[in-house]
């Protein structure tokens, strides 16, 4: 048991490597991330840092046979989950624990009506006798999340819906069953902004109304902003800034930070050229043994190639792994 009354969630160093014919990926190397009661957290990161494979791991759902937890603990609520038997596991997720797919059209099963892919969420997971028919709790639950029309609605195949609709019925199932962690994983990249800003809104009232934790995966700081309280940045499989969010846009200390808030374009702020992270980040078959970043750091010094940096807590829950703090 390891309990804290504070946290619902704590991962301590999570190692998660994908196993290939080309070697070991380290996806996740060394992760440390705790989420506390009722936080939305955005966990953001180019594509291939490792965001996907954390929420993964949590939910013990790795692709098969390449995906390994190689070391690590995850606790949840104080017990351990990676010591979970698969039926705990089963049970707890889309129950206590419940993930919303990076791809509605893959996450619903097409040949079935959504009204019907609901009432199995809800079945499944319900073992009380509930007063209220199945039927009612889906049309409740589309109600939920805005989608117009429910009743009719419930009667339709995923193609019926739009991206948008789509997406709040994929938000309907992940709180079908009142989770207590909620991981969304790119919630919104496949829509259009106006209805991606409502999505997310959605989530934010769903948040309120059910106290859940939310972890936000995205490579969209707009996203972070608009609902998250705190921010982690994940670069090449590892954590390198913890930060609540007013800190994060204000007074960023990691450099690929710095750098991934100022290639995002501010209303109002005169450029001629967006500014762009140049290079590419190194490869985890075979990560450079200094900071990962270095090769693309303009701070970057000798030490920096030489030795991984230590994480700095800067105070106020904002930690950096960087030389230049240390
Ligand atoms: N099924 C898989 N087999 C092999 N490698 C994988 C697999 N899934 C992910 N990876 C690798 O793991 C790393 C992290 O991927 P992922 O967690 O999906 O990143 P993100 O979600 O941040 O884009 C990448 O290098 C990716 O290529
Ligand atoms: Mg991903």
């Amino acid at each position: 048991m390891n309990t804290n009354k504070k946290e619902l969630l704590k991962i301590e160093n999570l190692q998660t490597s994908f196993f290939t014919k080309k070697g070991e990926i380290k996806a996740v190397d060394g992760v440390d991330l705790t989420i506390e009661y009722g936080e939305t957290v955005g966990l953001v990161g180019e594509s291939g840092s490792g965001k996907s494979t954390i929420s993964l791991s949590i939910m013990q759902v790795l692709p098969q046979p390449a995906g390994k937890i190689t070391g690590g603990k995850v606790w949840f609520k104080g017990e351990n989950l990676l010591e979970k038997t698969k039926e705990d596991m089963r049970q707890l997720r889309g129950d206590r624990l419940s993930m919303i797919m990076q791809d509605p059209m893959v996450a619903m099963n097409p040949l079935l009506k959504v009204g019907y892919q609901l009432s199995e969420t809800l079945k499944y997971h319900n073992t009380k006798t509930v007063s209220t028919s199945l039927k009612d709790r889906c049309i409740a639950l589309l109600k939920r999340v805005k989608v117009p029309a429910p009743e009719s609605r419930i009667n339709d195949y995923p193609f019926q819906f739009s991206g948008g609709m789509s997406q709040r019925a994929l938000i309907a199932m992940g709180i079908a069953n009142n989770p207590e962690l909620l991981i969304a994983d790119e919630p919104t990249t496949a829509l259009d902004v106006t209805i991606a800003a409502q999505v997310l809104g959605l989530m934010k009232d769903v948040q309120k109304e059910t106290k859940a934790s939310i972890i936000l995966i995205t490579h969209d700081l707009a996203s972070i902003a608009q609902i998250c309280s705190r921010v982690v940045v994940m670069y090449a499989g590892r954590i390198v800034e913890k930060a609540p969010i007013n800190t994060f846009f204000k007074k960023p200390a990691h450099p690929y930070s710095v750098g991934l808030i100022r290639s995002v374009p501010v209303l109002g702020r005169k450029t001629d050229r967006l500014y762009s992270i140049t290079g590419q980040p190194p490869s985890l078959l075979n990560p450079p043994k200094g900071c990962r970043f270095a090769p693309r750091c303009e701070k970057a010094y000798e030490k920096c190639f030489q030795q991984y940096p230590p994480e700095t807590d800067l105070g106020g829950r904002h930690k950096v792994a960087c030389w230049l703090f240390a």
